[in-house]
């Protein structure tokens, strides 16, 4: 039966509800760029496009990256259109309208996103969308978007939650003692249902508008991991961010990477947390720093979306955002989970420490196994792989070992790999049996 309309469906196997699009978006993370870490408000047409066509100049189109989203900011900052109701283009900022930056991204190859509120107003100030969830959508479709971050600033009063999930705040990460809420207000008893709760509906009402359209527009749910996120993203959008924003700083990398480490289980096709779009290339973090950063957001399958201005990122930056092997891991079409740690290191298993999280993780792939290693501590060490301890590998099994920065096979290695780390840098290599001997 041929289909006219570019459906969206709600797949229910047993107790789980996932968004999917008939073809196909959603099923992986998605892979772009998004103006806010390199800009925040300071946006405009000529920055939105120099991104799209650094995206095809430096390969990154190439390498998978298709999404350029327009977070907060786009629009005129006083009102909608008295009389349509819709949202209307800064156009001093967009000369060409969305729908004309639409039609030049789309003439590159690439995808267009935009951002709205699940609010009266958006976190910088600007009309949002509750409310107005047809009229948006339906906007939205008409310029062409193919993507919508959702971001949940100025919620009207009717609408907060009776009761409210601990929000873990980065800059005070103690607000969480061994993975549990304290000092958080109305916080709720253990096993609350938020599939329920107002913020589930708020999404919920955009994601029925979206479905509406005769288009595909991923859904990105902003809620920074409050109100349950995990118990409803999966059957309300394609990714939904896990923690409040990162910053531009190791201390964010790790806190995230720490939080969403017990959050694993909630990753598999259709449905991914979102750890947050990358600083690498903003200055905050070293080469090595960066590395980590990558290398963990590609293996926790985040949504992988670039937030720097790609001609002022350096080259090492640059190749970072472009590994191919941490790439496919994050878009394998066959193994939806993520990597997982094998073992914390520096502190017990599941420990919940912001600055050392767990430091030995292991994934499958169709490239192979997975193995990162990750320094945590101020200096230097040697970190070892023992085979027995990942749970894909055999103890004294012979693996063909891929160095995953480098590229260079390290031939075949038995029992157990050790390598000198520097601090804060990540050591990641491939497994795979076979081949070389
Ligand atoms: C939906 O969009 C496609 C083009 O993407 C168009 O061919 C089709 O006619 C549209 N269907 C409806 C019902 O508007
Ligand atoms: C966008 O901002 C940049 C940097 O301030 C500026 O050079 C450029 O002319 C601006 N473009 C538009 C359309 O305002
Ligand atoms: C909040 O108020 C608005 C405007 O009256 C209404 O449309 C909406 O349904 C209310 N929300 C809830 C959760 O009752
Ligand atoms: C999300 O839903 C999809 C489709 O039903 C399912 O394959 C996937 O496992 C779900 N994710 C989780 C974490 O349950």
């Amino acid at each position: 039966m041929m289909m006219s309309l570019k459906t969206a469906f709600l797949v229910s196997a047993s107790a789980v509800l996932a968004l999917e699009w008939s073809d196909g978006t959603g099923k992986l993370p998605a892979l772009g760029w998004n103006s806010w870490n390199a800009y925040h408000c300071d946006i405009n047409e000529t920055r939105i496009l120099d991104a799209a066509n650094a995206i095809v100049k430096f390969g990154f189109k190439d390498a998978g990256y298709e999404y350029v989203n327009i977070d907060d900011c786009w629009s005129v900052k006083t009102g909608r259109d008295r009389r349509t109701q819709q949202l209307v283009p800064d156009p001093k900022r967009f000369p060409s309208g969305i729908s004309g930056v639409a039609n030049k991204i789309h003439a590159l190859g690439l995808k267009i996103g935009i951002y709205s509120s699940a609010g009266t107003r958006t976190c910088a100030g600007y009309p949002a969308s509750i409310g107005y969830e047809s009229i948006d959508a339906a906007t939205w479709a008409a310029w062409g978007i193919d993507y919508l971050k959702y971001d949940n600033c100025n919620v009207p009063s009717n609408w907060t939650d009776a009761c409210n999930a601990c929000v873990y705040n980065l800059n005070n990460p103690n607000n969480y003692v061994n993975g549990t809420c304290v000092n958080s207000g109305n916080y709720c008893p253990g096993g609350y249902d938020y599939t329920r709760s107002n913020s589930a509906k708020r999404y919920a009402i955009m994601r029925d508008a979206l479905q509406a359209q005769n288009r595909t527009i991923q859904y990105a749910l902003c809620s920074w991991g409050s109100a349950g996120v995990e118990q409803y993203g999966n059957a309300t959008g394609n990714s939904w961010r896990m923690s409040d924003d990162i910053q531009d700083g190791f201390k964010y990398v790790t806190s995230i990477l720490n939080m969403n480490s017990f959050n694993l289980n909630d990753v598999d096709f259709w449905g991914h947390p979102d750890a947050d779009m990358l600083e690498v290339g903003n200055g905050g973090l070293s080469v090595a720093e960066e590395r980590t950063h990558f290398a963990f957001w590609a293996a926790m399958k985040s949504p992988l979306l670039i937030g720097t201005n790609l001609y002022a990122a350096s080259d090492e930056a640059k190749s970072i955002l472009l590994n191919k092997y941490l790439l496919a891991f994050n878009q394998d079409n066959v193994y939806g989970a993520p990597a997982k740690p094998w073992k914390w290191g520096t502190n017990p298993d599941f420990t919940f420490n912001a600055t050392n999280p767990a430091e030995f993780w292991s994934g499958e792939s169709q490239q192979g196994t997975l193995v990162l290693m990750m320094n945590t501590l101020a200096v230097s060490r040697d970190m070892t792989a023992n085979f027995g301890e990942i749970p894909s590998l055999d103890a004294d099994g012979s693996y063909k070992v891929l160095d995953v920065w480098t590229g260079e096979d390290l031939g075949s290695i038995t029992s157990s790999l050790t390598v000198k780390v520097a601090s804060h840098d990540t050591a990641a290599f491939l497994f795979t049996s076979g081949l070389s001997q």
